[in-house]
């Protein structure tokens, strides 16, 4: 076989799967990053594969839940509720849902501990961008962020962590906490990230660490939606 025929039965159909991989539409499976705020903890943030299939929750029964609920989409694909499905499986939390009537949806009522009130509900944000149509509806392509967030709808910000991931002991570094909706990365003051003092109105506050090893840090505000995690190795 020549370099010319390697490259047709090999590399064609390689780039043709990692192409189906990146467009939404396609019902195969797909890499996105899932993370789900509940009321007083994250209840996951990690990178989840996902596609398009049914979803059964105890009090909506058994749906599809592809993007082809109420005609949203022509083909298939990965949901933001099909992640949601995946990680609760993969990471051994539970969710509840009620059939979403007219929409052909699942409305979510509880993920983890966290249950909805009469007035907090579950949000979903894709890419910080509430989501116009409903879980099942809603296609995800690979590598987007699927923010599922507990009191979406009251929340003053979706709190946003951004700062080096590697500091030397004593080291001081300035970390930056935003407002990520609709991307506009408003800085956001008075944010505390667990250690130190609050950010200011820039968005910015100065840490040093004194122990070595991984610390973890999540910004937090009251009012707010807490943020991504940011892992910072102190050597
Ligand atoms: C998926 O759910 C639909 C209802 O939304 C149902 O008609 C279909 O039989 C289900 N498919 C499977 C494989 O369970
Ligand atoms: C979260 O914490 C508040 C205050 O401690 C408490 O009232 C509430 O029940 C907690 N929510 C959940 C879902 O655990
Ligand atoms: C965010 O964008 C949506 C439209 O995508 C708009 O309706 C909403 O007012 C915007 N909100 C903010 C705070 O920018």
């Amino acid at each position: 076989m020549g370099l010319l025929s390697v490259m047709r039965f090999f590399a064609l159909p390689l780039l043709v799967h990692l192409v189906a991989l990146l467009v939404a539409g396609a019902n195969v499976p797909t890499i996105v990053n899932l993370r789900i705020e509940g009321a007083n903890h994250t209840i996951y943030e990690a990178p989840i594969i996902t596609r398009g299939h049914n979803v059964t929750t105890q009090s909506a029964g058994n749906i599809h839940c592809d993007g082809t609920n109420h005609n949203e989409n022509p083909t298939p694909g990965p949901t933001c509720t099909s992640a949601l499905a995946d990680a609760a499986r993969l990471a051994g939390f539970t969710f509840d849902g009620t059939p979403f009537g007219e929409f052909d949806d699942i409305f979510i009522d509880r993920i983890g501990d966290t249950a909805n009130t009469d007035t907090e509900f579950w949000g979903i944000l894709l890419n910080f961008f509430f989501t116009p149509v409903g879980g099942c509806q809603q296609e995800v392509k690979a590598f987007d962020h699927v923010l599922w967030a507990f009191n979406a709808f009251s929340v003053a910000h979706f709190l946003k962590l951004d700062g080096p991931q590697l500091l030397h002991r004593g080291e001081h570094a300035t970390f930056t906490v935003v407002d990520g909706l609709n991307n506009t990365n408003v800085p956001v003051a008075g944010a505390s990230l667990g250690v130190g003092g609050l950010t200011d109105a820039a968005g910015r506050v100065t840490l040093a660490f004194e122990t070595r090893g991984l610390h973890s840090l999540k910004a937090t505000r009251a009012d707010s939606l807490r943020s991504n995690r940011l892992d910072v190795l102190v050597v």
